[in-house]
């Protein structure tokens, strides 16, 4: 539901993009600085100069099909070809219809009659200073062996499964050890709360839960275990018939006879050979949970084939991925970037692909320079939050800290100020790595826009031009292109294989939030990202930000109404609307309004109550940055919030634009008068 969207001009969009990221806005808008691809850099690449990107994109342009085919047939192995390219029903999609592939094949069983049989496939460090390397014979050995005691636990082709782990090795075992056998998986983030946990479960009706002990974060156990016996209790997730349990962290848990094995246990006598099932082209692969604009969260489906090949694409291309690299992308399993960026990119690809287990921590925040240093790091994958956050810890971290082994830099998850770009460019880089900013979505699989680090000249905080393949645009609501520099709604104009191809048991929810917003024009339907976005004269497109009810904090997609959901579940409170300030750190951070129920106190021990409150429903990530009582909140005088004004209070600026149709004035000058 798109409360502030609908019927509104695209200059109104402009004002609501600006105002949520007033800080960093001005100077993208400002930008004007062009980075050559560095010298010498295209020699190996695989992409080696602008000029292959233009021919690759339009030969993709003119023939998509033709296109992925023949990438499909080169790059991957198939058990059975398929017997038609593109079966394209606006808006569902189907790749490569017929084909027989499986993604585990593709990732281990190909690179063991090669001499990668023997090459790092996973780095692990665990935060405690532990570590563990994988050759690919040694993942396939383990992989197999967890797929045999999926099997032993009574999970067959289809069966879904939760993932819900720390990031360890065996948390992307897990994973190819269901797509092994054809069990879709759902991983849900191990920072996500009990409660969280269970509504997933729920949803995707999974049969097994795959977890840990705990886990290792900041200097402190998660106790992920634990959440899993909440989320199970008193028949929570009842599809839920057995749980795996990896030793990690080694502290006392509560095992349930009959329902909980200890991994260990089982893998002592599970066979180390378990052929892939030969999976359909379409037959899906994961289910991932991701905000929306209504309260509770979406199940996204990426299906096989297609997912496959356009995570293995844009790794190769994108990231230039070599035999020789070290490859780090330091997102958590439990995100998209986690799925095709830590597990089926890099080892479809056969690459060396390291996994850290926790997060820059008090008792060492220049940790992860350390782990890049140890293994030699070539190609760093972060968002900019993190980016930020390391310019605040300061340089000194750095100074010990040798990362001349890094070669190519790469950012996602939200904007990127061209001041952290810059720094990451010159302190991180050491002004010889290109940076990669890449666009993209849980909905899109794989990156959508991205500069190709050989060819591309790149502007601070804009992710360049389309991936080949891929016919993006900004257009207004009826889907008219905007003249360059206006700004719009991002769209996509053509399917692509990674293309989400539903929501899990909704396709109305799928058609209407992706499909409808945006007219379709000439037949022709459009993609709409939930971006605003510009287009500058050399084609460039500058993503400004989410022009919905969805919120980007720390990189991680949060849907108000969800927020608003955990808020007013607490008897304290009547009713609240969730809006979000510029932070200069996280890009973004939740501010509250909260309208108590009558004969409750505001004070500040209830607003940590519902901070935590928040926290115990959804997780840590959604903790209000902010909670402001208030004795009503402004609304049109057909009900509907105005969070465009709060939005507006909460970042500390003007309101702006028409408050006519506000039904109560006054409720607007108690607010600002600091409620
Ligand atoms: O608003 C965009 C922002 O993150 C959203 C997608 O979030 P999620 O599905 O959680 O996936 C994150 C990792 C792919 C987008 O709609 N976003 C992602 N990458 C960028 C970005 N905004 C600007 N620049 C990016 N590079």
């Amino acid at each position: 539901m798109f409360l502030d969207v609908s019927g509104l001009t695209i200059v109104y969009v402009l004002i609501e993009i600006q105002s949520m990221k007033r800080p960093t806005i001005e100077s993208i808008l400002k930008e004007k600085r062009l980075f050559q691809p560095p010298a010498g850099f295209s020699e190996n690449a695989h992409i080696k100069s602008l000029e292959q990107y233009k021919q690759l994109y339009e030969q993709a342009k003119a023939d998509p099909q033709g296109f992925w085919a023949d990438l499909a047939a080169q790059e991957l192995h198939w058990f059975e070809k398929w017997t038609q390219v593109l079966d394209w029903q606006p808006p569902f999609v189907k790749w490569f219809v017929g084909g027989k592939m499986n993604i585990s094949y593709n990732c281990l069983d190909r690179h063991l009659t090669t001499w990668r049989r023997n090459k790092a496939a996973l780095i692990w460090e665990g935060e405690p200073g532990d570590s563990r390397t994988l050759t690919y014979a040694q993942l396939h050995r383990e992989v197999c062996q967890m797929a045999n005691v999926f099997k032993q636990l009574g999970v067959q082709k289809g069966d879904r499964v939760g993932i819900y782990m720390p990031m360890i090795p065996e948390a992307a075992i897990a994973m190819l050890a269901c797509a092994r056998i054809g069990a879709p998986h759902t991983v849900v983030f191990g920072g996500f709360s009990a409660e969280a946990l269970k509504d997933r479960l729920v949803d995707a009706e999974a049969k097994l839960v795959v977890t840990a002990d705990g886990g290792w974060r900041k200097d402190a156990i998660v106790p992920l275990k634990v959440q899993v016996d909440k989320a199970l209790a008193n028949d929570g997730a009842p599809s839920v018939e057995n749980v795996l349990v990896v030793k990690r962290t080694a502290q006392e848990i509560k095992m349930e006879p009959g329902r909980d094995h200890w991994w260990h246990d089982l893998q002592a006598t599970a066979s180390p050979d378990c052929p892939a099932e030969p999976m359909d082209s379409e037959d899906m692969l994961f289910i991932l949970y991701t905000s929306g604009t209504t309260g509770k969260p979406k199940g996204v489906v990426h299906t096989t084939g297609g997912y496959n090949l356009y995570t293995h694409m844009t790794l190769k291309w994108a990231f230039d991925i070599q035999d020789t690299d070290v490859y780090w992308c330091t997102a958590d399993v439990g995100w998209i970037t986690g799925h095709s960026y830590i597990v089926y990119g890099p080892l479809s690809n056969g690459a060396t692909s390291l996994m850290y287990e926790g997060a820059p921590r008090p008792s060492n925040p220049g940790c992860l320079w350390d782990v890049v240093e140890k293994y030699g790091v070539n190609i760093f994958y972060t968002a900019p939050t993190a980016i930020r956050a390391f310019i605040k810890m300061g340089e000194h971290h750095l100074l010990s800290r040798n990362l001349s082994s890094l070669r190519l830099l790469g950012t996602v998850g939200e904007p990127i100020n061209p001041e952290a770009w810059i720094w990451y460019h010159r302190i991180i880089g050491g002004e010889r790595c290109p940076i990669v900013d890449t666009w993209w979505q849980t909905e899109t699989g794989g990156f959508m826009l991205t500069p190709l680090p050989a060819a591309t000249p790149t502007k601070p905080g804009s992710a360049t031009l389309p991936f080949p393949g891929i016919i993006a645009d900004v257009v207004d609501l009826e889907g008219n292109p905007v003249a360059d520099n206006q700004g719009g709604y991002l769209v996509i104009r053509h399917p692509w294989p990674s293309m989400m191809r539903t929501v899990y048991g909704d396709p109305d929810r799928f058609r209407r939030t992706y499909w409808e917003h945006i007219a379709p024009k000439d037949g022709q339907y459009l993609y709409f990202a939930g971006d605003g976005a510009r287009r500058d004269e050399d084609g460039y497109f500058w993503v400004m930000g989410r022009v919905d009810d969805v919120i980007n904090v720390a990189g991680h997609r949060l849907g108000t109404m969800e927020i608003e959901s955990a808020l007013v579940s607490h008897p304290a409170v009547a009713e609240a609307a969730v809006v979000s300030k510029p932070d200069p750190v996280k890009g973004e951070d939740v501010v509250a309004f909260v309208t108590l129920e009558g004969s409750q106190n505001a004070s500040d021990q209830l607003k940590d109550e519902l901070k935590q409150h928040v926290v115990q429903e959804i997780g840590a990530i959604a903790r209000p940055g902010e909670i402001r009582f208030t004795d009503a909140l402004p609304k049109t005088r057909s009900g509907k919030i105005m969070r465009r004004l709060l939005r507006s209070l909460a970042g500390g600026q003007e309101i702006a634009g028409d408050t006519s149709t506000l039904e109560d004035r006054s409720v607007l000058d108690k607010l600002r008068g600091g409620a």
